[in-house]
């Protein structure tokens, strides 16, 4: 559910800051995107959440609850956080079936079966491929897996990172249409990042803008979308 960030500064090295003083705010069931530039710290903030930035102050809540210095395993398992990493996000020689299966490997197994009936129904494109290999999938595809794989512990809290990267037009659509729906169909709060700024922005509730690891905007995505600044820099406007 929502997600709050007080002050939280983060890093890998003791005294190595990658993003710092960091205030925001993603209420319940909204959809955030986090853009900025290469390096800027827009994974590295997305894994202070999760709990795999070793090195990190100030406050995180989530669904009411501060869990920082909480393992990332707990996070998951007792605070329902899901994670899709930019890289590395689907286990290439297991089968679509399988993949969703070691999502689920801490799901009780009715709960499991549930569970996978209720995403490849959601996910058409997967159900028909459920007996293929990752790796043989198409990049969309392998995408639209590591969302549904990180939605078997049903979360409450999806964290994306660059979700869309590497993608076609097309599949890009319905990448975006899958993360809208998401929300809409599993209660969840999503805070994504994206190179794919416009678009990302286009089906969110708020913005962020990180600048060398310092929030150099947030608010309404709308609010991002027409600032002229944010637009020359980062939207690709003329
Ligand atoms: N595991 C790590 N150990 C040490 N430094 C890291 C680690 N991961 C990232 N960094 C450093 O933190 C800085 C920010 O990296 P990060 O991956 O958060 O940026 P990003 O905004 O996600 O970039 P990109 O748009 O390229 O994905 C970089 O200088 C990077 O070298
Ligand atoms: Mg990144």
């Amino acid at each position: 559910m929502s997600i709050e960030l007080r002050g939280v500064t983060a890093g890998y090295v003791q005294d190595v800051p990658v993003v710092r003083n960091i205030d925001m705010h993603v209420p319940t069931k909204a959809i955030a995107t986090v853009i900025g530039p290469n390096g800027s710290g827009k994974s590295t903030l997305l894994r202070s959440v999760v709990g795999q930035t070793p090195q990190t102050t100030g406050s995180i809540v989530v669904d009411g609850a501060e869990v920082r210095g909480v393992s990332a395993h707990r996070r998951v398992i007792e605070h329902r956080v899901a994670f899709v990493p930019q890289v590395a996000n689907v286990f290439g020689p297991l089968t679509v079936m399988e993949n969703l299966e070691v999502g689920g490997a801490r799901v009780p197994r009715k709960q499991q079966r549930r569970r996978i009936s209720e995403l490849l129904d959601t996910y058409p494109d997967l159900a028909a491929k459920r007996r293929i290999r990752a790796e043989s999938l198409s990049g969309g595809q392998r995408q639209l897996l590591a969302l549904a794989r990180a939605l078997m512990t049903s979360p409450t809290t999806l964290l994306l990172d660059e979700p869309s990267a590497g993608l076609s037009p097309a599949m890009m659509d319905s990448m975006f249409d899958a993360v809208r729906n998401t929300r809409d169909l599993h209660d969840v709060t999503v805070l994504l990042v994206e190179q794919n700024a416009v678009q990302s922005l286009e089906i969110s509730d708020f913005g962020v803008v990180l600048v060398a690891g310092e929030l150099a905007m947030h608010g309404p995505a709308r609010d991002i979308l027409s600032d002229p600044t944010v637009g020359r820099l980062y939207l690709g406007a003329a």
